[in-house]
Order: C-alpha cells, then structure tokens, then sequence
C-alpha cells in the first residue's frame, strides 16, 4: 500500500548568508528607516493602504535600482531564488528568473498585513531585518482551501503538511521564498518595537 504524496506547495527559508551579515543588515536597517523618513508619497499612500505602518510598495517599489546596498541584496538573492527555481523544477529555458520589484514594509504595534498573493509574479519572498521577539511570522492559506468542500477539518495536531495554514518565523537575516500565487498573511504585530522587512519579486517574461 502507498499513500502518494501529490502537488506539493513548497517553501524555502535560509540565512541570506552565513556569515558577516550584521554590518550588511544594519546597513540595509539604516536605509529602509531614511527611506520612510524621505518618501513621504509613501507615507501618504500608506495611511490608507498600510494603516499604521509604512511600504513604499507604491511609492518606491525598486529599490535594487536606486540603491547600491539593495542591489547586493538582489545580488545575494538571485542565487536562493535560483535553487528555490531547482527546487521546483521550474522550466526556465530561454528566459532567466530577475528580480522585478522590491520594497520595505514597517509595521509598528498592532499593524496587520492582511492576506494577499503577489500577481503578475512568478516567485515571491520576504528578507527579515528586525525581528523583535514575539513578532508574528508569515502565515501561509492552502491554495485548495476553495474546493474542500465537504472535507472535513484537520485535526489540531496534524502534520504541518497537513494543515490548511502554516506560519514560518520572521527571523532577523534569514528569507522565505514562495511561488507568488499562494496567499500569505502577516498577523497583527503585538510588539511594542517595530517588525522590519524587504519584499520583492522574481518574474521570468
Ligand atoms: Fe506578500
């Protein structure tokens, strides 16, 4: 008897880089607070679209473009995001994966990132840079949650394969890549300190 295990959604995580990646993240701290302080069509967009916090997801949206410290992080990411590609088994000939859009996200205490996929990607992700402790992480929706129908629930305890949500921890220098149909959520931030993160995406057309 087998029990086949069928469609996988996968989801990677790692460190963006073993070593010496403090400096590297305190300099990218250092931007996406300037960043805040200077985008102030940013700030206007986000009282209505990130109550609360701040994105520049409307305002400055490629970031590897007009920063060179953004740019090194593009260039650290190509390569997950190349094994991710691996990973899937991903049919990429005669185009590459790059980088297409990426941006900050600030969410201060009680700001909520509500559920949302990324269109017109191909993959997704998130690099952590302040993580206070306690923060929530990214939680993940079953992409066949529409069509269970008369399924029953999961047991409590089910295998994390096996449950309609999963939440990976938001920890300071490590990233989550994702294929960017599958919807994601960030819960309330119940932390007095700020969480801090860069999104972006990979497309191949
Ligand atoms: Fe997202």
């Amino acid at each position: 008897m087998t029990t086949h295990s069928l469609f996988p959604t996968l989801v990677y995580s790692a460190p963006l880089q073993r070593a010496r990646w403090r400096a590297f993240n305190h300099q990218l701290l250092r931007e996406c607070k300037q960043l805040r302080a200077d985008d102030e069509a940013g700030r206007r967009w986000s009282m209505r679209g990130y109550p609360g916090g701040y994105t520049s997801y409307s305002s400055v949206s490629r970031l590897h473009r007009v920063s060179p410290t953004f740019a090194m992080l593009e260039r650290k990411l190509n390569r997950h995001v190349g094994a991710f590609a691996r990973s899937l088994e991903l049919d990429l000939t005669g185009r590459e994966l790059s980088m297409t859009d990426c941006w900050v996200n600030i969410m201060p205490r009680q700001v909520v990132h509500g559920l949302h996929l990324h269109p017109l990607a191909t993959i997704s992700g998130t690099y952590y840079v302040q993580t206070p402790k306690g923060c929530p992480g990214i939680k993940f929706e079953d992409p066949r949650l529409d069509r269970f129908m008369a399924a029953p629930p999961r047991k409590s305890d089910a295998r994390p394969a096996n449950r309609p949500w999963s939440v990976l921890p938001a920890e300071v220098g490590r990233i989550v890549l994702f294929e960017s149909w599958l919807r994601h959520e960030v819960a309330p931030n119940p932390r007095p300190a700020e969480r801090i993160s860069i999104s972006f995406n990979y497309g191949w057309f």
